[in-house]
């Protein structure tokens, strides 16, 4: 009975002349070597699977990731004219060369559009500029010096302005708004916008920048 089932179980096993226990053994051996070899395999296959997932998850968080670029001003700010007026009668006309810095993280290059930063003094636009298209490469700043004239034309209540001049110290915003697209592995686009948000405070008398506060 025992046989015949052992029969069924193998039908594979060799049926040539060998004595019957043997070949019993044998099959058995193999049999089990073949399981052992299968659990095996079933393991490399599950680690491999395991090791793939986590190679995935890694690169989706990391390389994948579109993150946002940052604008900042950059703090190497030269004024190349500086005229200011005075209590009674105040007055600024200003003119500085300033670098914009589009900071990229990102696993693959940022382009831009035309952008006009605003430069505002107590919430009235002074002066802008146009920082023109261009792109942040893979993991890298991109640098852009711009000119930029700011004067008090366009202001209307002057009585702060007076009281800055007093104290020599005149305090500028300036925005933008980025608009563009983040490509990764050449093919994937995303598109990123991102804000320039300085506060600039400046000495009139040395000329220099007294603070920078970049949001
Ligand atoms: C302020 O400037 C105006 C115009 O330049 C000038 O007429 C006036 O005398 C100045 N006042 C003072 C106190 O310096
Ligand atoms: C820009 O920054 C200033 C001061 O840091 C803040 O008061 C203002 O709300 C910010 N503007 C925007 C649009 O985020």
């Amino acid at each position: 009975m025992a046989e015949k089932t052992n029969q069924q179980v193998y039908p594979l096993a060799p049926s040539n002349g060998n004595p019957r226990s043997d070949e019993e053994s044998n099959t058995l051996q193999s049999k089990e070597l073949k399981r052992k070899k299968r659990i095996k395999l079933a393991i490399y296959i599950a680690a491999f699977a395991v090791f793939q997932t986590i190679v995935i998850l890694v690169f989706a968080l990391t390389v994948m990731r579109v993150r946002t670029p940052k604008v900042r001003l950059g703090t190497d700010v030269t004024f190349s004219r500086l005229n200011t007026g005075n209590e009674t009668s105040p007055s600024f006309d200003i003119t500085f060369i300033a670098q914009v810095r589009v900071k990229n993280t990102n696993f693959g290059p940022y382009k831009y559009d035309n952008t006009a930063a605003i430069f505002t003094y107590q919430d009235v636009t002074v002066g802008t500029v146009t920082i023109p298209k261009g792109k942040a490469g893979l993991r890298s700043t991109k640098k852009v010096s711009v000119t930029v004239n700011v004067n008090s034309n366009a202001l209307t209540t002057l009585s702060n302005l007076g009281n800055d001049l007093k104290n020599k110290v005149l305090t500028l915003n300036g925005q933008a708004k980025f608009t563009g697209k983040v490509e990764l592995l050449f093919v994937m686009k995303k598109k990123k916008a991102t804000e320039m948000n300085c506060t600039m405070i400046i000495y009139l008398t040395s000329k220099k920048l007294k603070d920078l506060i970049c949001e």
